[in-house]
């Protein structure tokens, strides 16, 4: 791969994957239920664990001189099980991600008829069939959230034949998202009063940790779906000119840069509406509509949606062209069903693991609520990149003098503190969530255990020996952020644990 990246491509990848529902949808919901102005607080918080997280990650992807995800890393370092558990794991990362930000494509779908034509879609064919809040479900008399449903189903049709590069268009992507933020927080900030941020952190009000620190904690887990996607500039590491110096900035600057735009956003947010208004059942779960309508500022509120959308398609083709390509790489270890690697004759892309994704996902969006998906993302992703911490403390005790392009200074303190914040995020998430989590891994042993472990690479070396057969190295996932899916004639690369690194 070229070296060709430099810390501006970098950082522009990083925000264009890492701005979308987060802000756009979630803001709104965990102030209403669990930290009130606070959800500040829980930005803050959230951005140094999604800070720790992306260092380690960009150790690992410098490390593994591939193209891949972290399931490709740990499957080369660490071995099979942990590479399994990384690899499953990050389903949650990337389809539920997927169907999250789906929902939120819907609401503003909703909101942009409104505003625009004065037009109610049907409520019933806009919204899931029933909400989550605190643990609890509740009916909410509509059926199905139609737009999420299509929207996934419409973008999978296109990533099954095969998006071309387009650093360009992430580069759009990125300033119109950045505009329509900006262009938010000053269209906004004149109608900020005071009082709205008194409390600034609601007292706590008991059982399930809502408000107070607890809830801003609680929060902190929900919003760090806010930050997801910075791993796309770590997946970059072979393609960075020079990641020694430029991952660091990249992922810095990203990460420091979103996390000002959210903290403003977050303010400014909380300062036009009352926390106890800016979400809920009666209102809409679009927070920049809300905010805009409370300003009345029509223009304002038609302009956020439309940037809103155009950025939430781009999130949304990142994680849905990411997951094909963890399952293709899965399947090549013999993990994962051999369909995974089957490759559409013309088009080249991974079509049917493409079109599978895409049925769940938009299957995911149409049926669950946004809280609930952006929860089991959260978790499910914190979860991974606690083992991405692990595997680089394994492999430097392991391997010390591995050559690391990338090191995370200050030794294993910053991995061993990046690792404990993932598990301490997700401690604090509710017993249900953490439930939740527990059964996802047990499926995935279970078929690991089943399935994986007996048509393995690993345990079936002659059934893999030569895999010169396949011939399709597919690099989508290192260009993630770029929405760019590469194929190539060559060989596919093999990496044994302990073997010499080629490519
Ligand atoms: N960070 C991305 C979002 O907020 C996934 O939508």
């Amino acid at each position: 791969m070229k070296r060709v990246l430099t810390a501006k491509d970098l950082s522009a990848m990083g925000i264009g994957a890492i701005i979308g529902t987060g802000i756009f949808v979630l803001t709104g919901i965990v102030a209403n239920e669990k930290a009130g102005p606070a959800v500040v607080i829980s930005f803050i918080i959230a951005s140094i664990v999604a800070g720790l997280a992306a260092l380690s990650y960009a150790e690992m992807a410098c490390l593994v001189p591939i193209a891949g995800s972290a399931y490709t890393y740990t499957y080369a370092t660490c071995g099979e099980l942990l590479a399994w558990i990384i690899g499953w794991d990050l389903i949650l990362e990337y389809l539920v991600g997927a169907a999250t930000v789906s929902v939120g494509f819907s609401h503003y779908l909703s909101a942009f008829f409104e505003d625009a034509f004065g037009y109610h879609p049907i409520k019933e064919l806009m919204e899931a069939p029933f909400s989550y809040k605190n643990d609890v479900f509740d009916l909410t008399q509509s059926w199905f959230s139609v737009p999420s449903f299509v929207i996934v189903l419409l973008l999978t049709a296109i990533l099954c034949r095969g998006v071309k590069s387009s650093a360009r268009v992430n580069n759009v992507l990125v300033v119109i998202k950045v505009i329509v933020i900006l262009v938010f927080i000053f269209g906004s900030a004149s109608h900020v009063d005071k009082k709205n941020f008194d409390p600034f952190i609601p007292p706590n009000k008991g059982a399930f940790g809502e408000f107070g620190g607890s809830g801003i904690l609680r929060g902190a887990t929900v919003v760090f779906f806010a930050f997801i996607g910075f791993d796309a500039i770590s997946t970059a590491a072979q393609e960075a000119r020079n990641p020694q110096r430029d991952l660091p900035i990249g992922i810095g600057f990203s990460l420091v840069f979103c996390t000002i735009l959210y903290i403003a956003t977050s303010v400014v947010m909380m300062g036009v509406v009352p926390y106890t208004k800016i979400a809920g059942p009666d209102v809409s779960d679009a927070p920049f509509k809300v905010v805009a309508n409370a300003t009345h500022q029509r223009w304002l509120a038609i302009f956020c949606e439309v940037g809103i959308l155009a950025g939430l398609v781009s999130v949304m083709l990142v994680l849905l062209l990411g997951q094909p390509r963890i399952f293709f790489s899965m399947a090549v270890d013999g993990l994962f069903p051999q369909f995974a690697t089957k490759l559409h004759p013309k088009y080249k892309t991974p079509v049917i693991t493409t079109a599978m994704s895409g049925f769940l996902v938009a299957t995911a969006g149409g049926l669950l609520p946004v809280s609930l998906l952006a929860d089991l993302t959260s978790v499910g992703t914190l979860f991974a990149f606690f083992l991405v911490h692990c595997s680089v403390l394994i492999l430097r005790w392991r391997e010390p003098h591995r050559e690391r392009r990338f090191k995370v200074p200050l030794g294993p303190v910053l991995p061993i503190l990046g690792a404990l914040s993932c598990v301490g995020l997700i401690a604090v998430d509710s017993v249900s969530a953490i439930i939740r989590l527990i059964i996802w891994l047990a499926i995935g042993l279970v078929f690991y255990f089943f399935y994986g472990r007996r048509h393995s690479r690993l345990n079936n070396p002659e059934k893999y020996a030569t895999p010169d057969h396949m011939t399709v190295v597919n690099e989508g996932q290192s260009h993630h952020a770029n929405i760019e899916v590469k194929q190539s004639e060559q060989p596919l690369y093999r990496l044994e644990p302990g073997q010499e690194h080629k490519v």
